[in-house]
Formats: structure tokens, sequence, C-alpha cells
């Protein structure tokens, strides 16, 4: 079985600080820039223990919240009935399995791509779990000197330059490519400005 990267954050992980503030931040960013309506099915991509999909939900119909790490969907699974939607879980890398839910009508996702090998490959990916004329937003940190993490939970990017992201996700066929400011990440040794990229399938 692969390693899980999360199992010794899961427990604190929604107690803290810095990173409640931040997820704010970003569902505000994603709340702002792109159309949600009661009707949609969203997956929430790395949802983790749910924090970016507390926080959308009550806009959409569904989220189909997908991440790898066993003990991360543990902590989703005890919200799952008071959550403010119906929400699906489904354990899975989603860089080394088909998605086989059909098209969705938006993805979300905070903090997942920089732990992601080939993120141009995961674009792909996305496009193909859409339906025409659905969005992504995806947020996540800037290049960063590789402060940010103080331990190893499968780092793969040291944060990302804004025009490298938005040429990758055009590379896969999105259109209406935007990079703009999502949230500064305050930690004890440093701020981290992080990014929302939204994109439309054509
Ligand atoms: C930093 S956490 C972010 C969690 C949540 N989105 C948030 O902002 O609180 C990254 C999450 O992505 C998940 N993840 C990493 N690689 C993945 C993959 N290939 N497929 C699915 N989930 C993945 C991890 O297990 C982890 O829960």
């Amino acid at each position: 079985m692969k390693k899980d990267h999360f199992a010794v954050r899961a427990d604190e992980y929604d107690r803290t600080d810095y990173r409640l503030n931040y997820v704010d931040a970003m569902a505000q960013s994603i709340l702002e820039n792109v159309e949600l309506a009661p009707g949609m099915k969203v997956v929430d991509f790395g949802a983790g223990t749910g924090l970016l999909s507390e926080r959308i939900a009550p806009y959409v119909q569904e989220i189909l919240a997908i991440d790898v790490s066993p003990s991360m969907i543990d902590k989703l699974r005890a919200k799952q009935e008071s959550f403010p939607c119906r929400l699906e879980i489904r354990q899975m890398d989603l860089c080394q399995e088909p998605f086989e839910e059909g098209p969705v009508d938006g993805i979300i996702s905070s903090m997942t791509l920089h732990h992601i090998e080939d993120p141009v490959a995961l674009f792909r990916i996305f496009y193909d779990m859409l339906k025409p004329e659905a969005f992504l937003a995806l947020c996540d940190i800037d290049t960063e000197d590789g402060s940010f993490h103080t331990i190893d939970t499968g780092v793969k990017h040291y944060g990302f330059e804004r025009e490298h992201i938005g040429k990758w996700a055009e590379s896969a066929g999105f259109v209406d490519v935007k990079v703009q400011d999502s949230a500064v990440i305050v930690k004890d040794h440093g701020e981290y400005p992080a990014f929302l990229l939204t994109a439309y399938k054509s």
C-alpha cells in the first residue's frame, strides 16, 4: 500500500488557525470568481478533511470529494451527516486511477497541486472530467523557497509560477484561463502568497 503522507497531520488538520484563514480566503476567491448554481455537481480534488468543500457546499447540490489519504478521508467521513450539501467521497489517486463518475459541472481544489508530480497530465485529466463549458477553480501557492512545509507530506513543487500554470491549463485545452491573487498564507515563520486559477472547458 502507498504511504499515507497525511497520517501525521489529519488529527490536528482542522484545528490550525493559519489553515482555516487561508481556506476561508481561497473559498471566498472561488465564490467571487466562479458562478455556482444550486443544481451543480462539483469535484473537490484533494479534498482532505473537507475544509474547502464545507465552504462551497451551501452553493451547489453535490460535492464529490476525491482524496488519496485514508486518514484525511476518515475525518471527512465523520462530517458527512451534517454536510450542507450531498457529499460523495472517493478514496483514490486521481493521477493513477480512472475517473468513472461521468462529467461534472466544475472542479475545485486547494493546496493539492503542489503534491502532484506531473501537473500538465493532471490538467488533461481535469479536462476530461468536465462537461462542456464547465469550470476549474484551483488554488495553490506561488513559488516559494522551500520553507513553507515544515514536514514532508509528499511535496513535489515549491509552489508555482503563475505564468507557467496558466500555460499548462491552456495546453490541456482550457480557455478563458485567468490566474489571480487568492490568499496570503501567514505562518509563524513567513508569509506565502497564493493564487486562484480559473479556466473553462471549451
Ligand atoms: C494540503 S492537503 C489540502 C487539503 C484541502 N484541500 C485543504 O485545503 O484543506 C492536500 C491533499 O491532497 C491529497 N492528494 C495528494 N495527491 C493526491 C492524488 N494524486 N489524488 C487524490 N488526492 C491527493 C492529499 O491526500 C491531501 O489530503
